[in-house]
């Protein structure tokens, strides 16, 4: 019925739930990290570190603009800084149903501990960044947000089943859609 995208912090499980989501809906799934890594044929750690992080930012509202053009219905997870410029957010309502994927930053420091593929918590105190990073971006979040899942003290199978009810209490996927999970 629509376009579902998926945002949050980095480690909330984007990706994750994007594949996952995926196979129940039986639709693609596309990631703008991906997609701008497919398109510039650079990592997103290199992008920060040749180019700056301005021109990554440039980069997601491209990619966002381009997601617009799509026929199909489609799975989006967004790039965790991507819903602060306020252009883009009004890019992702115009897309579809935006979801935020709410976690911790204690269960965020969890999820991305020894990642290095993050540039932004590439420092000495990332509990401290994340703390500072998601304060500057909780109301972004919640602003962009259709639905709100928040994924604290749940594993995949409750946060995609909270997920999926949702979706169809507000009508982004008509009821039914969903397919059992395969369980790969
Ligand atoms: C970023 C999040 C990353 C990636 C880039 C910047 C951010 O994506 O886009 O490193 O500003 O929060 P994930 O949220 O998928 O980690």
């Amino acid at each position: 019925m629509s376009n579902i995208i998926l945002i949050g912090f980095m480690g909330c499980g984007k990706s994750t739930v994007g594949i996952r989501l995926s196979y129940r809906l039986r639709r693609i799934v596309e990631d703008t990290d991906k997609l701008i890594e497919k398109k510039t044929e650079k990592k997103i750690s290199d992008i920060f570190k040749e180019d700056g992080e301005a021109f990554f930012r440039e980069q997601e509202t491209e990619c966002v603009k381009e997601l617009l053009f799509r026929k199909e219905e489609m799975i989006v997870a967004t790039g965790g800084g991507l819903p602060v410029r306020a252009e883009n957010r009004v890019l992702l309502k115009q897309l579809g149903c935006v979801v935020y994927l709410k976690l911790s930053p204690e269960q965020i420091l969890e999820r991305v501990k020894g990642d290095t593929e993050r540039p932004l918590l590439a420092c000495e105190n990332p509990l401290l960044r994340i703390k500072e990073l998601l304060g500057e971006r909780e109301a972004f979040y919640e602003e962009a947000a259709d639905l709100v899942i928040s994924a604290d003290g749940k594993n995949m199978e409750e946060v995609l089943a909270e997920l999926l009810r949702k979706l169809t209490e507000n009508g982004c996927i008509a009821g039914g859609e969903y397919h059992e999970d395969s369980g790969d």
